[in-house]
């Protein structure tokens, strides 16, 4: 027998308060005109008071634990990827799990910025496959809001806040046809100054302001994400024209056509959302399935794609089948 996990579920969560671009126009020396013709992003969501990443992940979890059919007392695995946690410690996804009311389970975050619900869905596929989790919460949550530098046009524009959930639940099958089927990641600490945080704890006893050198982290992005899908691919002994659905990182939407370019895959099969949401870094991978799932894009049986990559550089693909 083949033990796999399996999508159960997908929630989403997003801020109340809905900022468009000429609302920021406003405040910045910026047009709609600029944002939408070089990044594709029209909308963002902001965290206004009471608004936290732990908040929106738990609320985002609710959903995905509705959808996989489940309670929260069934989970024993939390991993929320996160760059932006309530507090240094502890972990965002001990305060989910509270807020959940799990009275016990294994929760802790992980740190992989743009990608890191790839790398949380790939330590929780791991887990899940060794035997040691059955049911795993795995969340995407940021509030990117709160480290932008509102006085930087060329970031502040382009990033948004929210949340995505999925719950995994091991399976056994004699096939092993459905499920994730391969992950791989990737990092390359050397690209630090290209993407980063100018604070921290244990260097200025603050949290910070994000900072980009936009146009070389795009020119990485779109060779390590098709790079990465092509291998991904390959260990999972498939195609890419069998592909139904490619959930990317909403970045910018000219990094999305570009990857499915250079892989040849129709842009009918990529799921963007970055319009709506800007770029919410962890958050934007589930966001965008569980949009694909619930409008009733992405449905049971589908080969999807998701992959994302990130400052540090870090980067990631996974293949499943609903
Ligand atoms: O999530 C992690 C991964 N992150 C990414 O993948 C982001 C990758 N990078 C990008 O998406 C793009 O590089 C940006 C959207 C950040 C920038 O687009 P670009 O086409 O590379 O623009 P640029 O940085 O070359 O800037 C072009 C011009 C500059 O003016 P000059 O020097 O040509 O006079 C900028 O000052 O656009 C100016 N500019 C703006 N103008 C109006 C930069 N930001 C803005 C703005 N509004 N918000």
């Amino acid at each position: 027998m083949i033990r796999r996990s399996i999508l159960l579920g997908t929630g989403s969560a997003l801020p109340v308060r809905a900022v468009s671009n000429a609302e920021l126009a406003q405040t910045v020396d910026t047009s709609d005109e600029w944002i939408v013709e070089r990044t594709g992003i029209r909308n963002r969501y902001i965290a206004g008071e009471g608004e936290t990443t732990a908040s929106l992940a738990a609320d985002a979890a609710r959903q995905a634990i509705v959808a996989a059919g489940l309670t929260a007392q069934d989970i024993d695995l939390i991993i929320l990827a996160t760059a932006t946690p309530d507090q240094t410690f502890p972990a965002a996804a001990t305060k989910v799990q509270a807020a959940l009311g799990i009275d016990d389970c294994v929760a802790f975050d992980v740190a992989a910025v743009c990608s890191g619900f790839l790398y949380a869905v790939t330590v929780a596929d791991s887990m899940i496959r060794s035997g040691a989790a059955n049911r795993a919460l795995v969340i995407g949550a940021e509030t990117f809001s709160r480290i932008l530098d509102w006085q930087d046009r060329t970031t502040c524009v382009l990033f948004g806040d929210g949340a995505g959930a999925v719950v995994l639940g091991a399976e056994e099958s004699a096939d092993g046809k459905r499920g994730i089927l391969a992950a791989k990641l990737h990092a390359d600490g050397r690209h630090n100054q290209l993407l980063y945080v100018d604070g921290g704890p244990s260097t200025t006893q603050t949290v910070g302001k994000l900072r980009m050198r936009g146009q070389e982290v795009f020119r990485h992005a779109v060779v390590n994400l098709a790079s990465v899908l092509r291998e991904v691919m390959a260990i999972a002994n498939l195609s890419t024209d069998e592909i139904d659905w490619l959930v990317p990182h909403q970045a910018n939407a000219r990094i999305l056509d570009a990857t499915a370019r250079k892989l040849k895959l129709s842009p009918d099969r990529v799921v963007v959302t970055v319009d709506r949401h800007a770029n919410t870094s962890a958050a934007s991978v589930p966001l965008a399935l569980d949009y694909a799932v619930r409008d009733g894009r992405i449905k049971p049986g589908d080969l999807v794609v998701l992959e994302a990559m990130g400052g540090g550089f870090t980067w990631g693909a996974c293949v499943l089948r609903l």
